[in-house]
């Protein structure tokens, strides 16, 4: 029920989110990721064991695909002078380590008036569960907490354990459904496949000249997962 109605929110928003006047690329809906801690495991009813906020797992992802777009919080951009593509860009500007409501960056994504509120409207807002996880982030000293859950192993990459996790913390945010940037779409597995056998996605996030390095406006993909996606390429790309 949880995960039809967020199903539901990424759609919406990925309708609706416009802000920023994005040239041609597509509006990043809500990023909910593949982290175990959507911030409603402590609320009871849920009984997914939680492991604590990773911020390269549960936090980074939800700035990329959110706030990172054309015109916005990137390193080109800089909209207002924040940019919110890596853990020492989003600490550094009206960042209060510990306390939340002193943050400017959060007083901006819980703020009512649509017209301060970030995402800016028409984008929809981040969703509830998002804020109380950047909430607790950020009241629990916002650690730089990466490499979380199991390390990287590049002999392991099947898609179902090891790819299809990338794509949906990386690359969904910005590449699903209808409005996929430049049509890739990399919420599918046809969709990867096709995108990883005629090269593209390959040259993209190896950051090669010619392509827009990916993911756009965050940080390059570690050595063990491209070289993960590689290998998978290398063996067919299978539905493993
Ligand atoms: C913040 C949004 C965003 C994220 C996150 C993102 N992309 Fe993109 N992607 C774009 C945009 C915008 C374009 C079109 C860029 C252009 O035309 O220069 C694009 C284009 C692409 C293309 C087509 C490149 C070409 O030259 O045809 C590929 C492949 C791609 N992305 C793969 C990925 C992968 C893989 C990830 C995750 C590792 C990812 N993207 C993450 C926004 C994003």
């Amino acid at each position: 029920m949880k995960l039809i109605k967020i199903g539901t929110a990424i759609a919406v928003s990925a309708i609706m989110a416009i802000a920023c006047q994005h040239k041609a690329n597509t509006p990043a809906p809500a990023n909910t990721g593949s982290n175990n801690n959507g911030g409603n495991n402590n609320n009871g009813g849920n009984n997914t064991v939680d492991t604590g906020i990773c911020f390269s797992r549960d936090i980074l992802p939800i700035f990329i695909a959110n706030c990172t777009q054309s015109g916005c919080h990137n390193a080109t951009d800089k909209a207002d002078g924040y940019v919110f593509t890596s853990y020492e860009t989003i600490t550094a500007k009206e960042f209060v380590k510990g306390n939340a409501s002193e943050t400017k960056l959060y007083k901006a994504i819980t703020d009512n008036d649509p017209k301060d509120r970030m995402p800016q409207a028409p984008a929809a807002p981040l969703t509830n569960a998002q804020i109380t996880l950047i909430a607790r982030w950020i009241n629990e000293g916002a650690n730089n907490k990466t490499n979380c859950g199991t390390p990287c192993d590049s002999n392991n990459f099947t898609y179902s354990a090891n790819i299809k996790p990338i794509m949906d913390t990386y690359c969904k945010g910005c590449h699903s459904g209808a409005s996929a940037s430049k049509g890739v779409v990399l919420d599918t597995y046809d969709g990867v496949k096709n995108a990883t056998l005629n090269g593209k996605l390959l040259q993209t996030i190896r950051h090669e000249a010619g392509v827009s390095a990916m993911p756009s406006g965050g940080a390059k993909l570690s050595t063990c997962q491209i070289a993960q996606v590689q290998k998978w390429a290398a063996a067919g790309a299978l539905n493993n």
